[in-house]
């Protein structure tokens, strides 16, 4: 199996340094940048928009993966492109013709990728599988960094990862939330490719690399 990649969430990231802290995570060995857009309507947070893309999009060579926790999504998809995403992931919940959104995203240059809340049916990721680089599983409630890991989330990442194996392309299956040295493992032996980690990496008192380390070392078991 190829290496799994980890992606420091930015939102737990000092954002009074966000530049810096970047470019530490880059440093450290992340593979992807997550930055998680929420817009205190489909999530009741709101954390900030396509100028931070705008502003690290010259700080860091890395992939910017940007997650986006907003309703509606179409009208904002080419602002976020122009602004340097690379992966734009959206929510089943939060669009109504999600195969066009999809579609949309691609057409942008970016990559598409599709997520949906722990309490939505994993069967409404599967008509739109082919139309996604990226699924994201996520493993908390979207909305906030810092909460626990939710382990009935891990059938969940096998089913995806058993679907994603049947198709062709470049694919990913991601996992977002609560993962930290203890959870990691079972997410990548349940199949998860990416791990985003924010409160595990940003708030480690030993550090953004030493996280980074710890969370490579337990993917690898
Ligand atoms: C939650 C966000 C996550 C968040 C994860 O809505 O999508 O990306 O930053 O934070 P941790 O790793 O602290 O659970
Ligand atoms: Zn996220």
């Amino acid at each position: 199996m190829s290496q799994v990649l980890i992606a420091p969430s930015i939102l737990s990231a000092d954002f009074a340094s966000l530049g810096s802290q970047v470019r530490e995570a880059e440093a450290g060995g992340a593979d992807w940048i997550h930055v998680d857009v929420m817009d205190g309507h489909f999530v009741p947070q709101i954390s900030f928009g396509e100028p931070i893309v705008r502003a690290l999009r010259p700080v860091t060579t890395l992939p910017l993966d940007v997650h986006l926790m907003i309703e509606p999504v179409d009208p904002h998809l080419e602002t976020f492109a122009a602004a340097g995403a690379d992966s734009i992931t959206i929510h089943v919940e939060a669009t109504p013709d999600l195969a066009h959104t999809l579609r949309t995203i691609r057409d942008l240059g970016v990559r598409p990728g599709l997520t949906l809340r722990p309490g939505t049916p994993a069967w409404a990721l599967w008509p739109y599988l082919d139309l996604a680089d990226i699924v994201l599983v996520m493993t908390v409630e979207p909305g906030r960094g810092g909460q626990a890991f939710m382990p009935e989330m891990l059938p969940r990442i096998q089913q995806v990862a058993e679907r994603l194996d049947a198709l062709d392309g470049e694919r990913w299956l991601q996992v977002d939330g609560g993962l930290n040295a203890t959870t990691t493992g079972a997410a990548v032996v349940a199949g998860a490719q990416v791990i985003v980690a924010g409160s595990a990496i940003f708030g480690d008192a030993g550090g953004v690399a030493a996280a980074i380390d710890g969370l490579r070392g337990a993917a690898a078991g």
